[in-house]
């Protein structure tokens, strides 16, 4: 099995989780996409009543163009349950999001959320965080500044680029700095010290957040809490 099915299998496997009735926050990325699709067919055949609340443009396209109902997080008095994919868990399940740069919405939606259940294949699992590079996303005026700020610091950043090869704009027109860590010993310090600086709007670090967390093995999806 390649990484594409194993995405597939856990997206499929967490829409089984929504329940009727449940108002649902509907992550982003490719493992994502493979879950909102599996749950469009749910509510089609079964008939569910589900509101979602997306976490991103591209998830709204795509869940608009299934007929999912979606409301917006200040429009809905509670959300039931948040599937999510991630860019690396640790052991501890903390994790680092933001890799589809749509950690500022994730997070709204994952703060605000009774359950936040992660979907990843084996391959993001890591002993400690760091590997995949921290983004955090910083308002444009400023953020050569708050660059400077990381490099001194060691962080090791990084403008995010789109694929034409200019600087990458998120959904709230803000850009992303990754920062190249490699190896996160104190994540919770690290996340202070993110949150400190004046320009950071968010920082993709998602710490004592997820509740549960499904993994795609080639013998199958884990679940594990
Ligand atoms: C987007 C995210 C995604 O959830 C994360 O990048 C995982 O994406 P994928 O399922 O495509 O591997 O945090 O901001």
């Amino acid at each position: 099995m390649d990484q594409n099915e194993l995405k597939k299998l856990v997206g499929e496997e967490a829409s089984k989780w929504v329940k009727d009735g449940m108002t649902v926050g509907l992550g982003t990325g490719s493992t994502v996409k493979f879950m909102v699709d599996a749950l469009a067919r749910r509510i089609k055949n079964e008939h569910l009543s589900i509101t979602g609340v997306v976490t991103s443009n591209a998830t709204a396209e795509q869940a608009n163009a299934l007929n999912i109902p979606l409301k917006s997080v200040d429009e809905v008095a509670k959300i039931d349950l948040t599937i999510d994919g991630a860019d690396e868990i640790s052991r501890d399940f903390q994790g680092i999001k933001g890799g589809g740069a749509a950690l500022l919405f994730e997070k709204i939606v994952a703060v605000n959320s009774r359950r936040n259940l992660w979907i990843v294949d084996q391959s993001k699992l890591s002993e400690r965080l760091g590997s995949f590079p921290l983004p955090v996303e910083v308002i444009p005026y400023g953020s050569k500044k708050l660059f400077s700020k990381f490099a001194k610091k060691g962080y090791a950043p990084t403008f995010r680029l789109d694929n034409t090869g200019q600087l990458k704009y998120t959904d709230s027109n803000n850009l992303i700095i990754d920062l190249h860590l490699k190896e996160i010993e104190h994540p919770h310090t690290l996340a202070a010290d993110l949150s400190n600086q004046v320009g950071v709007v968010e920082h993709g670090l998602f710490l004592d957040m997820v509740n549960t967390v499904i993994v795609g093995y080639p013998e199958g999806p884990k679940v594990l809490t």
